[in-house]
Formats: structure tokens, sequence, C-alpha cells
């Protein structure tokens, strides 16, 4: 099959690094101060590789989603042990707002075409009748489909609603980036009919008993009603934008936050994840600590309606609350884990979902250790951007565990002080990244899980939001160190804009719920994506080949011409196996001319042969026309010996 699409490996480190004039893969000088930070030089070619993580994920042009509906987003591409091989609202959705705000710095044309896929499929998606009932009836949160788009109907931890709000914040964001490109009526007309059924279903809902994100306990979610609180506010600012209103989000949005605010325990001094659980179905008591909250804190924070950090009703990253929670939830994890032994507190350690975690034997989790990484990296941003930090009974114990001598008070740009306790935090989260770094394997390949024993990956390969995490935690390290540069970039603009006000919250907090309008969406029509830039003459083409190999093989492809080797195997391109796992994949991206037409093959050759000693598939030619799809180059997926 020949796709269309994906190019090479151009990445984030290009959006993360570069003003971004046009789109283009670029050669980055760095400095050589950071190139001398291991962490600088890992990242710098792990986060090209987990966007091909991603995008490898989506179908249909994804090299691991062979099968899957185009903009479909599979959570990872491992069938047994666990299958995984489906489609989240959430992990999907958590996908998407990253590439969003990718595609805001990078202007990557893949990145948009997979947002637009996406958000295609989310119109027919909402639409589907589920175990979990149908649009009007509470279906949309439903939390997880077929990779065909069919509705799962196996038993489940259903519903789970954070699922609606996650996707409203995602289309929201490239809502908010079409109308800034003078799209406004495009985004009035296809964009808010998907949002305001997502906003309906939580202004409805979000009193109502969910599964959590992990899928297991079933009652009141901190993540779930934080993340539900920002989709109203984004919902209602998206309303006001088109002229529109959401009375249900004006509504219900203080009643959420006046709800948010009974997970925080004052004796405690942490956020309790899950509250009002049913115990009949429940495992064992928990101690309420579990870094979904820590999640909770990175994906309900939008910088750009961020209050100040002292604001009394927010949970932000730099909110005294969510510092506190932090450590509680990360130090829970350093008696539990034999790789956290010896390591003393103050410096980073492996970060799993909550300590009575089992599932998987109970391990580590990437996706857990780089949001604890995150949010001190959003709070490094806002302290910096605030000018000043405030040191409280509250967060003491955190700042004490990374700054001895810390003590309760305001400290303010650029005493000493101030720049120290920064610097201790940022520290600290680049310690959590190195953690990530040291267990992940040397190809860059990121799973679900490490063991907590040996540190080696487990469970679910090539996790999609293993991934997301790596890019949005790389995304947030950049910014806090100021080396992120763009106008175009959303996540920066309006930093010199002061904090919002905080909201005020009801007197009491009112159980309340507004119900509808649920209605059907419409088939989207997209403003045409520029294409070439001009002056450009040949594109990324990928290849893509399934082919199971033994060490010692390489494969190559060859072809009529000249960047193909002219038939040639001696001349040939060598393919890479970097990305080979539970999908046997080998690629390589070439220049080729657009307009150019050739014929080429792929060939097996063992490394230690002579190099005209090789073996060509059985088959025929295959053909390829290079043509510019404006989507940033070709892709092309093939399985060995099998015609396309
Ligand atoms: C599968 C879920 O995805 C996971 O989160 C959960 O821990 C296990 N089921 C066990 O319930
Ligand atoms: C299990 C996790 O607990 C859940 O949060 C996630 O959505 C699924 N795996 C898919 O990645």
């Amino acid at each position: 099959m020949r796709g269309r699409g994906l190019s090479t490996l151009f990445g984030l480190i290009l959006a993360l690094l570069l003003p971004v004039v046009a789109f283009r893969p670029a050669q980055i000088p760095l400095s050589d101060a950071s190139e001398s930070d291991p962490l600088d030089v890992w990242l710098e070619a792990e986060i090209p590789y987990a966007l091909d993580g991603v995008l490898n994920n989506i179908g249909s042009r994804g090299a691991k989603a062979t099968g899957v509906y185009e903009g479909v987003v599979i959570a990872s591409p491992s069938k047994n042990d666990p299958n995984y091989f489906y489609t989240w609202t959430r992990d999907a959705a958590l996908t998407i707002k990253c590439l969003v705000d990718a595609f805001a710095v990078s202007n990557d044309p893949r990145l948009q075409q997979a947002i637009r896929d996406y958000i295609d499929v989310q119109v027919s998606l909402q639409t589907v009748s589920t175990p979990s009932g149908d649009l009007a009836t509470g279906g949309l949160g439903e939390p997880k489909f077929e990779a065909d788009l069919v509705a799962f109907t196996g038993e489940w931890g259903r519903p789970q609603r954070d699922g609606p709000a996650l996707r409203a914040i995602a289309i929201i964001a490239y809502a908010d980036w079409l109308i800034e490109q003078g799209h406004a009526s495009v985004v009035d007309s296809f964009l808010w009919p998907v949002v305001r059924n997502d906003l309906s279903y939580v202004s409805e809902y979000w009193n109502t008993s969910t599964y959590d994100i992990w899928e297991e306990v079933h009652g009141s979610s901190f993540f779930t009603t934080a993340v539900q609180h920002r989709a109203l506010v984004d919902g209602a600012a998206l309303a006001l934008q088109l002229n529109r209103s959401c009375p249900n989000c004006l509504s219900q949005a203080p009643q959420i936050l006046c709800f948010l605010q009974s997970f925080w325990s004052p004796s405690d001094a942490f956020i309790h994840a899950n509250t009002n659980l049913h115990h009949n179905n429940n495992p064992p008591r928990r101690s309420g600590k579990d870094s979904s909250a820590i999640l909770a804190s990175i994906h309900a924070f939008n910088p750009l309606a961020a209050a100040a950090c002292d604001d009394p009703t927010s949970f932000q990253p730099c909110s005294a609350r969510a510092l506190a929670s932090h450590k509680a939830i990360t130090d829970s994890f350093r008696p539990l884990y034999p790789i956290n032994q010896g390591i003393p507190a103050g410096h980073a350690v492996a970060v799993g979902r909550y300590p009575e975690d089992v599932y998987q034997g109970g391990q580590p989790w990437y996706l857990c250790t780089l949001a604890a990484a995150q949010q001190l990296y959003h709070a490094v941003a806002q302290w910096k951007r605030l000018g000043s930090l405030n040191i409280t009974a509250v967060n003491l114990p955190f700042f004490r565990d990374i700054y001895p001598s810390a003590a309760a008070g305001v400290y303010t740009s650029p005493s000493q002080t101030f720049c120290q306790l920064v610097e201790a935090v940022e520290t600290y989260a680049d310690g959590f990244m190195r953690i990530v770094q040291k267990y992940s394997p040397a190809n860059g390949a990121l799973a679900e899980q490490f063991s907590r024993v040996t540190g080696t990956p487990l469970s679910a390969k090539d996790l999609t939001w293993s991934y997301v995490a790596l890019l949005t935690a790389s995304a947030a390290r950049a910014h806090a160190r100021g080396t992120e540069q763009s106008d175009t970039d959303m996540s920066l603009a309006g930093l010199d804009t002061p904090p919002s006000p905080p909201p005020s919250l009801p007197n009491i907090c009112a159980p309340t719920s507004a119900t509808g309008p649920y209605i059907p969406a419409t088939k989207i029509s997209w403003p045409k994506m520029p294409c070439l830039a001009p002056g450009e003459e040949t594109i990324p083409v990928r290849f893509n080949v399934r082919v199971s190999t033994i060490v010692g093989e390489d494969i190559l492809v060859v072809g009529s011409v000249a960047a193909l080797g002219q038939w040639d195997v001696r001349q040939a391109v060598r393919l890479s196996a970097d990305e080979y796992g539970v999908v046997p994949l080998w690629y390589g991206v070439v220049e080729l001319r657009v307009g150019r037409e050739m014929e080429y093959k792929f060939i097996k050759r063992r490394a230690d042969e002579d190099a005209g000693d090789v073996v060509w598939e059985n088959r025929l030619n295959r053909e390829l026309r290079v043509e510019e799809e404006c989507l940033g180059g070709m892709v092309v997926n093939a399985v060995w010996g099998e015609s396309e």
C-alpha cells in the first residue's frame, strides 16, 4: 500500500529550538555548552524519535498503524499482553493536543494533517452507539474503540468522563490557531459543533461517578474534574471569540472548580486522586497518592489563562498544593522500587501510577516520571514570568528537599535566592528526565513501563502516550529555559500579560448539572494547506517496509534513480532498524525530485557479506511517482515481498 504523507526525521527539536521561517528539516547547531550535557545530547535524538513514534501510531499513514482508519490514534501497536491496538479517547486527545502545540511552533504539515484527520474521525466517532450510550445519552464517555471505529463491546471500566473534556481541549487549541489564521468561519461552522457536544457532556455529567484514568476505580476523580473545568473555561472563551455563548459552560465551571477543592486534604497535605469511591467493587484501600494528580496539574494548565501561583483556587503546576502533592506522590515511590534505593530526598526517582498498583507488576511508568518533570518545568516558567515565588507552610517541605535552607517568604527576581530556588527546581526536574533517559533502550523506544528492579522496558511497546509525554515534557523544558523562541508559539504568547484574576468560587458547592445540546456534527470542509515552499524541488520520501530479520541482516532500498543507486546494489540506501520492535519495521528517508517516476525494490544483505551479495524481494519492481501532497513529504508503506 502506498500512502501519502510522512517525511523525514525532522522533529520537534526544530520546533523547540528554532524560530521558524518555513517548514524544512534543518541541521540545528547546538551550542557547545548544551552539547556537553548528556541529557541535551540524548534529547536531541530522542525528540525526533518520539515524534516518529507518535506519527507511526496514527492511521492510515503511520508505519505501525496498518489497517487503522485515517486519523485514528492507537494506544500502542502491541496486540497482545497487553492488547493496546485500540483508540482510547484520552490517549488520542492528549496526543493531538501535543501535536497542536508542536504544530503551532513548527508548521510541520505532517502534524496538521494528523490533527485534521483526527478531528474528521471524531465527527463520526461521536455518533457511534456504545455500551455507554449514544451521542445524547452518555456515549461520549465510552473510553475506547476498535481501530476501525467500531464500538468496543467487551467488559471495561466505563464510562471514563475525562475523554470528552480532553478532546474539547485539544480541538479548541487547534480552533484557536485557525482563528488566528483568519479561519473563524471554518471553526464556527465545523469545529464548534464537535466541541459543543463534548462541552455538553461535561456540563451534564461532571458530578456523576466516573472510572478514573487508570480505568480501575469508580467514583470522583481529581484528574477528570480538573480537565472538565478547563474544558468549560476554554469552551466559554472559544464561544466568545465566535460571538456565541456557552451558557452551560458559564453556569457549571464555577461549580466544578468548587468541587475540585474537595480533593485537597489540608491534614494530609496532598491532593487525593479519587474520592467517593464505590467500595463494593474496588481493590483494597489506597493512600490516595497517585500521579494522576500530577498529570492533572499539567493538563489542566493553560498558560494563556493562568492565574498567579498563589491563587487560592488553583492547582496549577506552581501552586503550593500541587507542589506539596508532587512531593507526597514522588516520595511514595522512593522506598517502593529497588531502582530508587539509595537516591536521597530532593533527587529525582522513577515514578509509577500509584504505590499500591499491581497492573503488570506495578512498575514505574515513563509517562508518570516525565509528568513529574513537566509539572516542575511549568512551575519554573511561571515563576520566571511572574518574577516571584512564594514559599508557604504548604510548599515548604517540597522546597526544603531541594534547597535545605528554604524558608517561608516571598522571593522576587532577580534576587539571588529567587534565582537559586528556581535553578534548584529546574535541576530537580531535569533529574526526572535523566531517569527516563537512564532506563530507555539505546534505540530510543518508549514502552509503557520499566522494571522496578532492573529498569528494563515492560508492558506495551511504543506507547503513544509515552512518546507524547516525552515531547510535552521537553517542550516545557525548553520553554522554562527560554530556549524556545517563536512569536507563533501559542504557549509563549501572552507572556507579558498579567496573570488572570483568580476566579471566585460559589459560596456553597452545589451538585448541579446542565443538559444539551447534542447535535451530530457534519463533515468538515477544511481550508487548503499551503504546498511546496517556492523553490523546493525535492521532498523527503519515507520508505517503511515490514520484514522480519535476524541480527546481522540489513534491509536496503535500490531503484532506477540516482538517489536510489540506479539499480546498483552497492549504491543502495541502507534502511534503519531503530524503530524495529513489535512491528518488524525498517525505514529510511530519501530526498526525491517531485514529479519523478521510478521503479525500486527492497533488498536484504548480511552486513558481513560482500556488498554485491544480496537477496532481492521476490516480486515485480515497485513503482513510485513522487508527488507533493502538501503533507511534508510522502510515505510508502510496504511489506517485504508483497504486492502493494
Ligand atoms: C487495563 C487498564 O488499561 C489498566 O489501566 C488497568 O490497570 C488494568 N486493566 C487492570 O484493571
Ligand atoms: C492503561 C492506562 O491505565 C490508561 O490510562 C490508558 O488509557 C490505557 N492504558 C491505554 O494507553
